[in-house]
């Protein structure tokens, strides 16, 4: 018999204890000594809430609009690759519980559900919220990469994340020392052959995810590849792990509708800041001329207030989600988002605001280290 779970960290107590270790280990681990891992955490320590008070909080209005499309919250679940993984209905769970709670999805390009029936899975789903938007990884073979981003068209996907982040995978030990590959009965299912779909069994003596990286994706992106992303779809492109102000810059001039604020869960190049340091950097770049949003580390409602006095028009949770997975499939996933959504609620009629668009950069104040010195 398991405890009560009432906050994301004790849904990752219980997967950890559900999850075979290379699976958790998987999901956990950033790259190399894994401090920005710690850090995305602890960033939003670094941040108070200064609260205004008697401003009639007995309703407040936590709906937003992303990406054209209105969300009953603005927290989202982020692409992690695998979900099956974690739960047999994996990101067809994942897609349900996001339907039932009326936030959005982006979908991995490496799932263990095809983009088809994910889609299928949020729209036989009661609830009257939930959208899919596709997580794009830009493979070496063009004609396959348009292949993914013309199937989530034809699904009724709503936008194209693109990843930028990930030209090599990221060092992550415990799956280098498991030589991690994918359980023999899962693959990644928008890939015909065995090479793409990652269900080989040579990727030798490293981690298994590593080497097909090596053989599948493009080291070659640039700046030109989001320009040619874009002349082949009419569904907005979102750039995914930007971490500074140049760099955003350069996706509003190749017409990115969005920008997502992401160093992909400190997965690949460790020694980055966390995501929260250089939200701020990257909304002042932008200055309105497109979205911003972030992920990293977000694991409660105070979190989310922080990124949003900070910029962001949305956080996406990634682990969280597996952990909601791991524990009890789409029921678990739809506690953990219901869990963020009502903390967050809390946290913002604790600090005086009676909408998302109430909470304003006065809200926050960075600690101040040297004067507790
Ligand atoms: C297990 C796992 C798998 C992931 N798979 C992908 C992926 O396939 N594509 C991608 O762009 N990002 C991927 N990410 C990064 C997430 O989209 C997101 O940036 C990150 O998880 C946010 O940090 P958080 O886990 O601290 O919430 C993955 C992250 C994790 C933890």
């Amino acid at each position: 018999m398991t405890g009560r779970r009432v906050c994301v960290a004790d849904f990752e107590d219980e997967a950890r204890k559900v999850l075979p270790k290379s699976v958790y280990d998987y999901y956990r681990s950033g790259a190399d000594g894994q401090n920005t891992l710690a850090d995305n955490v602890a960033a939003f320590d670094r941040w108070y809430v200064l609260p205004r008070v008697l401003r009639d909080v007995s309703t407040v209005d936590l709906s937003v609009s992303v990406l054209g499309h209105t969300l009953s919250m603005p927290v989202c679940a982020a692409a992690t690759a695998m979900q099956r993984m974690a739960h047999p209905a994996g990101e067809t769970a994942t897609a349900r519980a996001c339907r039932a709670v009326g936030t959005g999805m982006m979908l991995s390009s490496w799932a263990t559900s095809t983009i088809e029936e994910v889609m299928s899975a949020m729209t036989a789903s009661p609830g009257d919220g939930g959208v899919l938007w596709l997580q794009l990884y830009i493979y070496k073979d063009r004609a396959l990469t348009l292949s993914l981003v013309h199937r989530a068209e034809k699904m009724g996907y709503r936008a194209i994340f693109v990843t930028v982040d990930t030209p090599y995978l990221g060092k992550r030990l415990a799956d280098v020392r498991n030589r991690f590959k994918m359980p023999p009965h899962l693959s990644m299912s928008n890939f015909t052959s065995a090479s793409l779909a990652f269900s080989e069994d040579n990727y030798g003596n490293d981690s298994g995810l590593a080497v097909y990286v090596a053989n599948a994706i493009d080291p070659a992106l640039s700046w030109d590849d989001i320009t040619w992303l874009k002349k082949h779809t009419h569904l907005p492109v979102i750039v995914k792990g930007v971490l500074n102000g140049e760099d955003a810059v350069q996706a509003v001039e190749h017409g990115a509708s969005g920008i997502l604020v992401s160093n992909h869960g400190a997965r690949q190049l460790d020694g980055v800041p966390a995501t929260l340091e250089v939200l701020e950097e990257v909304v002042e770049a932008v200055r309105g001329r497109c979205d911003v949003y972030m992920d990293g580390g977000v694991r409660r409602g105070t979190d989310v207030l922080k990124a949003l006095a900070l910029g962001a028009k949305a956080v996406f949770v990634g682990r969280p989600v597996l952990w909601g997975l791991a524990c009890q499939g789409e029921e678990g996933v739809t506690e953990v988002l219901e869990l963020l959504k009502e903390e967050l609620r809390l946290a913002l009629a604790l600090s005086g605001c009676r909408s998302v668009s109430e909470v304003t950069r006065s809200l926050v104040r960075r600690v101040d280290f040297t004067s507790r010195m």
